[in-house]
């Protein structure tokens, strides 16, 4: 079988790294790739959202199955794209259809969804530039920290959450006022949960589903949770509280829910979903949903993922992934990702990366790299992430901090307290 993998970073060469352990791949294609992902695999230059050349190279390939990394061109509609061409429709393409890529897509529609299908998540209203004036009563009936969320996809950074009721109001306005362009012409405003976040996910079928290992990401730049989000800097799996009673919660409650009330809106869905968790006093709660996997989440994640992951897509896409075969690997797993000085402000690209090939016993995806001439260089802000296993977390963590300090580019920096929160 030939498979065309879309998408550039950590995530996808984890994607890649498990693809090609099936005995099923004969080819694997990753497009556009980077550095790291030329090993599992033939990158193409082909960006993942140019529908109309990549149509054009799984036709010329003969390729038997796409599968979507990033929301982009999920959310832009790839999956639509292909079903409605001939010369693609009977290619399987892993990943929702455009109204089912709306659930990260929008906000707004995540949460009427939740509430449609009795799903535990914070109480809600969403206002637009017509209704500024019932957006600041309502702000007001709020309690404090004040959680505004643009609409629509702003790269992670659409989320603020305000200490006092006149900065949220003022923020309102400016997320009204075009702050993250149309992406905010509707903001939600939420209540505010507290607890400890974890996501859980899930490939489905449109009907059966299959539940992967849960993950603990890593969001902060600094060390104990301080400073500017990032798109994370480490993860771990298992979570010590997804407990066997906790995720039956989940299950029962959110994933269940979820995927019955696709199938019942009629939103075609065969893919990855990704559920952004809370855990308030032992409940679990969603935060938001996401239509693919997470990164650095899947770094860790398909370390503990045994069954061959073809076979699952396979069941994805003939619909019969309630007969396929899932286990685990009983080991926890992380990963620490390695990133360039400045991250997630302004960072310098190009420096020569080394140590890469000294890494024993620890397994390193390429995140954003980049091949100049015949040296590895940084290309991104997260650079590298250290995956290791570990009878339990220390151990893991224990491996990953000390094949870290191998690898060296200029400004190099990591978070070395990943998983000691939990
Ligand atoms: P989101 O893009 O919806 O995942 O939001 C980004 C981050 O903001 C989440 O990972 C949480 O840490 C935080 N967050 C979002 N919504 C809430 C909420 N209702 N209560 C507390 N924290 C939140
Ligand atoms: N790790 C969070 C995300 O992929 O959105």
């Amino acid at each position: 079988m030939k498979i065309l993998l879309l998408g550039s970073g950590g995530r996808e060469h984890a994607l890649a790294w498990k693809i090609a352990q099936s005995e099923r791949v004969e080819k694997l294609y990753i497009a556009p790739g980077n550095a790291g992902t030329s090993n599992a695999g033939e990158n193409v230059a082909i960006k993942a959202d140019d529908f109309e050349k990549l149509k054009d190279f799984v036709v010329e390939k003969g390729i038997d199955m796409v599968v979507v990394g990033p929301e982009d061109p999920l959310v832009k509609g790839i999956y639509d794209n292909f079903r409605d061409d001939p010369r693609t429709a009977k290619v399987p393409v892993i990943g929702p259809s455009k109204q089912g890529a709306v659930l990260e897509g929008s906000k707004d529609f995540a949460k009427s969804f939740m509430e449609r299908h009795n799903i535990p998540t914070a109480k809600y209203r969403t206002f637009n530039g017509m209704n500024i004036d019932e957006g600041l009563t309502f702000l007001e009936t709020m309690k404090a920290p004040y959680v505004l969320k643009a609409d629509g996809l702003c790269a992670g950074k659409g989320v603020l959450i305000l200490p006092t009721l006149e900065e949220a109001k003022k923020e309102f306005k400016e997320m009204l006022g075009g702050m993250f362009g149309n992406a905010s012409a509707n903001v939600v405003i939420e209540e505010f949960l507290s607890g400890i976040e974890c996501s859980v996910f899930v490939l489905t079928d449109g009907k059966n589903y299959k539940i992967l290992p849960e993950a603990k990401d890593y969001k902060r730049i600094g060390e104990h949770d301080t400073g500017l989000n990032t798109g994370g800097m480490g993860s771990v799996t298992p979570v010590p509280f997804a407990t066997k009673e906790w995720m039956k919660k989940v299950e029962d409650r959110i994933i269940r829910p979820t995927v019955d009330g696709l199938a019942e809106e009629e939103i075609d869905y065969k893919g990855f979903i990704f559920f952004g968790l809370i855990n308030v006093d032992g409940e679990p709660m969603v935060i938001e949903y996401n239509c693919r996997m997470g990164d650095p989440e899947t770094e860790s994640v398909m370390l503990r993922l045994k069954s061959d992951i073809v076979d699952l897509f396979e069941g994805v896409a003939k619909g019969d992934l309630d007969k396929r075969e899932i286990t685990f690997d009983e080991r926890a797993a992380v990963c620490v990702m390695l990133v360039s000085g400045g991250y997630p402000q302004e960072y310098v690209k190009g420096y020569p990366i080394s140590g890469i090939e000294d890494v024993d016993g620890s397994i390193v995806f390429h995140s954003g790299t980049a091949m100049k001439d015949d040296t590895v260089v940084t290309a991104g802000g997260r650079v590298i992430a250290v995956s290791s296993y570990g009878k339990d977390k220390e151990e893991a963590l224990k491996k990953s901090f000390t094949e870290a300090q191998k690898i060296q580019f200029k400004d190099k920096y990591f978070r070395s307290d990943i998983g000691a929160d939990l």
